[in-house]
């Protein structure tokens, strides 16, 4: 049976987004729940190149979900927006082929 994937979390740590607040998004996973570590796969990055286009993407700082951009992350939302993908990581859905 193959490993599940992780959750992939790349924090940018950016003159921009560092000052916008990207040092407390790494410090919030100091306090989340230790199981949660068996699923993430968390890294602070330099740069993303996202903040040249903040006007199109929106404010910093900057996360990539599983890839996905997100601007304006905050820790209380990281927190929930981990928690849903968790729990979705811990109980699948299981999708059945209807006869
Ligand atoms: S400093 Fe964060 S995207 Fe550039």
């Amino acid at each position: 049976m193959a490993e599940p994937q992780k959750i992939k979390i790349r924090v940018c740590q950016g003159t921009a987004c560092f000052v916008m607040g990207a040092s407390e998004l790494m410090e919030a996973f100091e306090n989340m729940p230790k199981e949660w570590n068996d699923v993430l796969d968390v890294a602070a990055v330099p740069c993303l190149n996202f903040c040249n286009a903040r006007s199109e993407i929106g404010s910093m700082p900057y996360v990539t979900v599983n890839d996905v951009p997100y601007a304006g992350m905050t820790s209380v939302k990281l927190r929930a927006m981990i928690k849903q993908l968790v729990d979705e990581a811990k109980n699948p859905v299981v999708v059945r082929k209807a006869d």
